[in-house]
């Protein structure tokens, strides 16, 4: 029996997780035990507990609650508390998905103690290296002994950056491999697409018409932070709503709330805009399903928009799933106000297609079975 550990902190990790604990329970009981270690880096119940309940995740055997913080000091304690995991426990390898400081974390921990690392959504770059995200997957890449990477583009970026001919070995003598699995992402939405349109009420509660409505999110640090790329990125928002008379609904991130309650500015526009607490999986998956439009600066839900075939403007300066963008179906918009309006006119106006690009919604089998062949090798 293989003992794997998953690690999760924040909340796209915990929906990432999902599809490897069902892929787990489903398919491979008998060859691999999983335990589950959340760093507590997420702890609000809508940004953690929430998708636990919904996904069915099993409940961590360990949560490190390590909160929020400055990077640095963040990162640090869920470090130390990790290893102490790994230290106390006889484990083959972890699992780590995406870019988060828990993802940082695990591949520091682990690596240093030679417990073999498995990286789920390796090798996507931004090039813009003043993402926190950027760095924690390039870090965790380098420490990966396989990089699961849902793309072509991702294994197209770790062989440029040397991976398919790196001489690095590691404690078993093995080296890095790479693996085009697909994205557990999509395993999760096309999974979950019809128990959402079952079990959530969300645009009932919310006066929203299918496909008459703009779904947006904001979180990252550098819209958030910057009180001027948050008040452009609103007063887009606020105004697409009331020119063409359609509802735009956010679900606001805690990190946006806070910072939306002390910056004037930035709420007087948000009065025009329907704001809601963070939404649950089932929720966002609805409101994706039904959208017109999705306006976001996270990766994850740009996937799922694609997913669910809708256009989406892309509010950063760059983007990871360059896919989306090569095929007309997104368009980077940044934080500016003339062009998220322009972008938002050519999506609504013209139609888009959406080709298959993420996998065969089996990434989670893969990848389990890529591990198990790994040990076997
Ligand atoms: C983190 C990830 C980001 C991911 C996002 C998903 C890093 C560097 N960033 O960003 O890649 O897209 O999660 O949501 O790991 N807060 C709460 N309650 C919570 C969690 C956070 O109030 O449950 C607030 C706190 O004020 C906190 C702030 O949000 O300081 C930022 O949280 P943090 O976990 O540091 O980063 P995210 O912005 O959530």
């Amino acid at each position: 029996m293989l003992r794997l550990l998953t690690i999760i902190g924040a909340r796209p990790q915990i929906i990432k997780a999902a599809a490897i604990s069902r892929a787990v329970q489903n398919v491979f009981a008998d060859k691999i035990e999983e335990r589950i270690l959340h760093t507590g880096q997420h702890y609000d119940t809508n940004m953690s507990q929430v998708f636990f309940d919904e996904l069915g995740i099993p409940q961590p055997h360990y949560n490190l609650g390590v909160g929020s913080g400055s990077h640095g000091a963040q990162t640090a304690k869920m470090i130390a508390g990790i290893e102490q995991v790994l230290l106390g426990e006889q484990l083959d390898g972890i699992i780590l998905y995406g870019d988060t400081n828990s993802t940082l974390a695990g591949a520091v921990a682990a690596s240093k103690l030679h417990v073999p690392v498995f990286h789920i959504e390796a090798g996507l770059r931004s090039f813009n290296m003043t993402m926190p995200e950027e760095i924690n997957r390039i870090v965790c890449d380098q420490l990966s002994n396989i990089c699961f990477a849902p793309t072509q583009t991702a294994v197209d970026n770790l062989r440029r950056e040397g991976f398919m001919d790196s001489p690095a070995t590691f404690r078993d003598g093995r080296k890095r491999r790479i693996c085009n699995c697909g994205d557990v992402m999509y395993d999760n939405s096309i999974y979950f697409a019809s128990m959402a349109r079952q079990h959530t009420a969300i645009l009932q509660d919310l006066g929203l018409t299918p496909g008459k409505y703009i779904l947006a999110t904001i979180h990252r640090d550098n819209n958030t932070d910057s009180p001027q790329r948050l008040n452009s990125i609103l007063q887009a928002l606020a105004d697409i709503s009331r020119q063409d008379h359609i509802p735009v609904v956010l679900p606001l991130h805690p990190r946006t709330r806070k910072i939306l309650e002390s910056n004037p500015a930035s709420s007087e526009s948000a009065k025009a805009i329907l704001v809601v607490p963070p939404a649950s999986f089932f929720e966002i998956n609805m409101l994706e399903q039904n959208a017109r439009i999705v306006m976001t600066d996270s990766g994850g839900v740009q996937k799922e928009a694609f997913f669910f075939e809708k256009p989406c403007v892309i509010l950063r300066p760059e983007t990871e799933w360059v896919e989306i963008v090569d095929h007309g179906a997104g368009i980077i918009a940044d934080a500016d106000y003339n062009r998220i309006l322009s972008a938002y006119r050519q999506l609504a106006d013209h139609p888009v297609s959406f080709p298959h690009l993420f996998g065969d919604a089996h990434a989670a089998e893969k990848i389990l079975q890529t591990i198990l062949d790994y040990f076997q090798s």
